[in-house]
């Protein structure tokens, strides 16, 4: 859901994908809105807040536990709702994903749970109902160890590594686990040299790992949460060019979109050294030829030397009023940035 929360792109993908995993109330009531059905529906991340919690409980969303603090409140809000709560542990895996652009395990992490912590919130988790308290429906494990790699054999090893943590877990806890959320972190191709990734050597690698999981944890179902590998390549970002000036023998072409509309492609959202995007230039008369190339640098209205969408680049000639157009835009795009900063009017984000 976060990597692309548009409506339309959710009653879209509603249809597609097997259930969808909610990052706040908010993503989980638009989610709902979209006709997800909530029994397919996970809610992780750091800092959910008590009516959070509430919230999911009541609907029916499985949880994944983070911290021994969201616990009590579980437990509260199966009173207060009447439903059992439908808990997974979050663990912070002790591995990381390699070759990964942003890295969500391994040492210090706000996110799930050392695994030196686990096997006591997992004893809290699965202790039955004290008299007159409610217990809590334990069903598994979530781990997630990065984002965007393109290597198939860092994404097989990973999730390899986290099946071995839940089927070790898994003796401890004495209840059958019946959902194992390996995470994900399958990448798309943004920077030259990207290729895309070998889905018949994951396929191939992961059959051998839910024949292993079906012997190991047989009541379990796996799921992978796959983000922008979903929505990120569909998606086009474009943006007008208002002005077109020289500096310093470079030519700057400023658009009247920018970082405030897609962070990621300005670099500044899991880059470590700033990369382009793929992008190109369209005249504003579809019929006119492109123009010649030149190398150009394309930034926005913002007054932050940060906020650039292309960093000299061989472009076709561009004009007050052609079109720069940036590829891989579908995913972390318009609600992964700071849209309110300077008070540039938001992007307008359509499905076709
Ligand atoms: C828990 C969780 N699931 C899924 C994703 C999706 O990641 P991506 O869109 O990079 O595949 C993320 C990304 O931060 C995440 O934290």
């Amino acid at each position: 859901m976060k990597a692309n929360p548009h409506p339309d792109v959710v009653r879209f993908m509603v249809g597609l994908v097997d259930g969808v995993d909610v990052a706040s109330a908010g993503e989980m009531r638009r989610a709902l809105g979209c006709g997800a059905d909530p029994a397919h529906m996970s809610f992780a991340g750091p800092g959910k807040r008590d009516e959070e919690l509430l919230a999911a409980v009541a609907a029916g969303v499985l949880v994944n536990v983070e911290s021994a603090r969201e616990l009590p409140v579980l437990r509260q809000a199966t009173v207060a709702s009447g439903r059992t709560a439908r808990v997974a542990l979050r663990l912070n895996p002790d591995f990381e994903l390699k070759g990964s652009g942003m890295r969500m395990g391994g040492g210090a992490k706000p996110f799930g749970v050392d695994v030196a912590q686990a096997p006591a919130l997992l004893r809290e988790m699965v202790l039955p109902a004290a008299p007159g308290a409610a217990g809590l429906h334990f069903e598994g494990f979530h781990l997630y160890a990065g984002s965007q790699s393109l290597q198939a054999d860092a994404l097989l090893e990973a999730q390899r590594l986290s099946l071995e943590w839940a089927e070790r877990l898994a003796q401890q806890t004495g209840q059958p686990v019946t959902h194992l959320n390996l995470g994900g972190g399958l990448g798309i191709p943004y920077f030259p040299g990207d290729r895309h990734l070998d889905l018949n050597a994951l396929g191939q690698g992961m059959q051998a790992l839910v024949q292993r999981a079906a012997h190991s944890l047989p009541q379990a179902t796996l799921a992978l949460e796959l983000g922008r590998y979903l929505v990120g390549e569909a998606g086009l970002y474009v943006a007008r060019v208002v002005d077109r000036k020289v500096s310093g023998g470079q030519v700057f072409l400023v658009t009247d979109g920018g970082l405030h509309h897609h962070l990621a492609a300005s670099g500044n959202f899991g880059q470590v050294i700033r990369k382009n995007y793929p992008v190109t230039v369209l005249p504003a008369d579809p019929a006119a030829p492109l123009g010649e190339l030149e190398t150009s640098t394309v930034v926005g209205p913002l007054c932050t030397p940060l906020d650039l969408l292309a960093d000299r680049m061989r472009l076709p000639r561009a004009e007050v009023g052609d079109w720069v157009v940036v590829f891989q835009s579908g995913a972390y795009g318009a609600t992964a940035s700071p849209q309110a900063f300077l008070g540039h009017p938001p992007p307008v984000e359509i499905l076709v």
